[in-house]
């Protein structure tokens, strides 16, 4: 989704901008743009297409200016064309706007200012912005009330910064409904969505909560609530985000890297949590509320795309683990659904970013209903982090490509280590259990180990159009997410099935054109799994299964196998997951796809 960056110090502005919209570049985008203020002027610089391109065209600016803010452009309103790539501004351009999110009523407001003569170049909901803030100037004189008001007017979702000629020592910004963060740097500000364009300058952030707006001076900052237009006082907090993690190091994506720090990602998310010798778990972010957790009869898990099937990992788990009925719903979904709660139902809120909007709004339709809200989110301090009554933290590090990997596999070690803490004993084996989670990491990295097999054998299958993934049990949660993968970065149609399903209806699909992706994993239900496979087999499909180390029926059964080390049936989406990550990854690179940032797709979706 869109990215925004604001910069006032003693540096030449357009630095960091820049560098700043390049680390927001994971979240997706299509145009690029920056403003900037030198004296008393008002400058715009817009592009189409990467922010390389936007760069190159800064370059030649001979400028040095203090003050100048920066966005990258997931379209929703308008083509992505140059015309309606961001900063917006008013027909003089003294006003430069910059906006995440969405304007509701722009329409409204539009129309209103046409009336009154303003005129309007672009399709965006934006444009209304500078505009509408141009108004309130002339009626006031001062720019700060100008902006304060505006933002008042605005509704629907959105993080707004905004320059402006008129107040050229001066940054402002706003939010309801979309991240911002405010970097407080040595003699310098740097706004931004998210902190990966800020932790390079400073550790020291704000975050603006819903309803926060902030003025920052050149020496100083002011944070007000604008719905009750009233100074807030907030300080800055120390971030908690390793900037090595962040870097690409000697891997030619991101994708690749966050796939192959599975090992370290499973000994994050259970460092310091699970002890196998006494079989005990310990969440410090479940504390707070343990004497409410006592009382939990029902769970509610709400999340969207990988964090989805993640949950539904999680619904196996903690059914299993701590016999507590499971529901998962799309954060989608739940929003708009009528159900009755009672206060001994808990949400769990799954989600890496913490940001996505259909997540926030789930929970946001549970807010005053007594029912306790739980976070398993990576993105430290981010909305559904803060949002949430307690939560455990995946501690998988930036993840910057748009596939989620390995925000998948921390997020199931945390469901499995919240099974054990529900459960409370009622798994007879938790050191087990335990032990085998601990040993976790060095069959990751076995899996790992065999990547260039699976890359030739992802070679072998990107002339197919069609495929099928299918699982059972622990299995069919993975079939999905296997699915999800392979399309979101091949653009290969795929689809995931409950294996039980086959006969209900895919199987009529199946042909030597239509591949099959079998998860076959040692599980109770193998020998159904195996009859599957031969009806498929029977039928001419393709099929390649991940199956575990020495199965070797298997082999006659299908064309290609890749197999995992031996695990509980439970861990094995853990593992799993690392080859279906690896087989879409090097199917989409054979097919020349952009692997860190797939058409059409954000990294984080902040809107609906
Ligand atoms: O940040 P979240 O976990 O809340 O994001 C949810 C989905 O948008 C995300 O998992 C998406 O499906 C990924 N692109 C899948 O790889």
């Amino acid at each position: 989704m869109c990215g925004i960056v604001g910069y006032l110090g003693n540096r030449n502005a357009l630095g960091p901008v820049v560098d700043g919209l390049k680390a927001l570049e994971y979240r997706g985008y299509d145009s690029a743009g920056i403003a900037y203020i030198n004296g008393g002027d008002c400058r715009v610089i817009k592009k189409a297409g990467r922010v390389e391109a936007l760069e190159k065209l800064v370059r030649k600016e001979k400028a040095v200016p203090k003050l100048a803010l920066g966005h990258t452009r997931w379209a929703t309103h308008g083509a992505p064309t140059t015309q309606n790539a961001h900063p917006h501004f008013n027909h003089d351009k003294t006003i430069m706007v910059v906006h995440n999110g969405i304007i509701e009523n722009f329409q409204v407001i539009k129309d209103r200012l046409t009336e009154l003569g303003y005129q309007f170049s672009t399709e965006t909901d934006t444009e209304v912005i500078p505009h509408l803030i141009e108004y309130h100037y002339k009626q006031s004189g001062s720019f700060e009330a100008a902006f304060e008001k505006t933002i008042q007017e605005l509704e629907g979702a959105f993080a707004i910064v905004a320059i402006s000629s008129l107040a050229p020592g001066q940054l402002f910004a706003a939010r309801l409904s979309s991240p911002l963060v405010l970097g407080v740097g040595e003699d310098e500000f740097i706004l931004a969505s998210d902190p990966s364009a800020i932790m390079e300058h400073t550790k020291k952030v704000i975050y603006l909560e819903d309803y926060e707006l902030a003025i920052i001076n050149h020496d100083s900052y002011k944070i007000r609530n604008f719905d009750r237009s009233a100074d807030v006082k907030k300080t800055a907090e120390e971030l908690d985000f390793d900037l090595e993690l962040a870097q690409l190091g000697n891997f030619p994506n991101f994708m690749l890297k966050e796939i192959f720090e599975a090992p370290q990602t499973i000994k994050l998310a259970t460092l310091g949590r699970i002890r196998p010798a006494s079989g005990t778990v310990k969440l410090g972010g479940l504390v707070d509320v343990k004497e409410k957790l006592k009382l939990i009869e029902r769970i509610i898990i709400v999340a969207c795309g990988t964090s989805y099937y993640a949950g539904l990992v999680g619904e196996y788990l903690i059914e299993e683990l701590a016999h507590i009925p499971v529901e998962v719903q799309l954060a989608s979904e739940f929003k708009y659904r009528f159900e009755p709660f009672s206060p001994s139902t808990a949400v769990i809120a799954i989600s890496q970013s913490g940001e996505t909007a259909d997540t926030i709004a789930a929970l946001k339709k549970i807010e005053g209903r007594h029912m306790l809200r739980l976070g398993i989110v990576n993105a430290v301090g981010s909305t559904i982090a803060r949002m949430t009554d307690a939560g455990v933290y995946c501690h998988a590090g930036p993840e910057q490509a748009v596939a989620s990997t390995k925000a998948f596999i921390a997020q199931v070690c945390v469901l499995a280590e919240i099974g054990l803490h529900f459960g409370n004993g009622k798994m007879k084996d938790r050191k087990n259990f335990l032990r085998e989670l601990d040993n976790l990491p060095k069959k990751a990295e076995a899996v790992l180990a065999q990547a260039d097999k699976i890359r030739k054998i992802a070679e072998k299958y990107t002339h197919f159009q069609d495929f099928l993934y299918i699982g059972r049990r622990y299995g069919y949660p993975c079939a999905l997410e296997g699915a999800l993968k392979l399309k979101e970065i091949t653009y290969i149609h795929a689809e995931g099935y409950a294996a039980g399903e086959m006969k209900h209806g895919p199987l009529a699909m199946i042909d030597k054109h239509f591949a099959t992706f079998a998860i076959a994993a040692d599980c109770p239900l193998i020998e159904k799994i195996y009859s599957n496979i031969s009806e498929i087999k029977a039928r001419g499909g393709p099929i390649v299964a991940v199956a575990t180390e020495g199965n070797r029926q298997i082999k006659k059964m299908v064309d290609d196998v890749i197999y995992i080390p031996k695990t509980l049936e439970q861990l094995q989406p853990i593992l799993v997951a690392i080859v279906i990550q690896l087989f879409a990854y090097y199917a989409a690179i054979k097919l020349g796809r952009n692997v860190d940032r797939p058409r059409n797709l954000a990294k984080s979706v902040t809107v609906e």
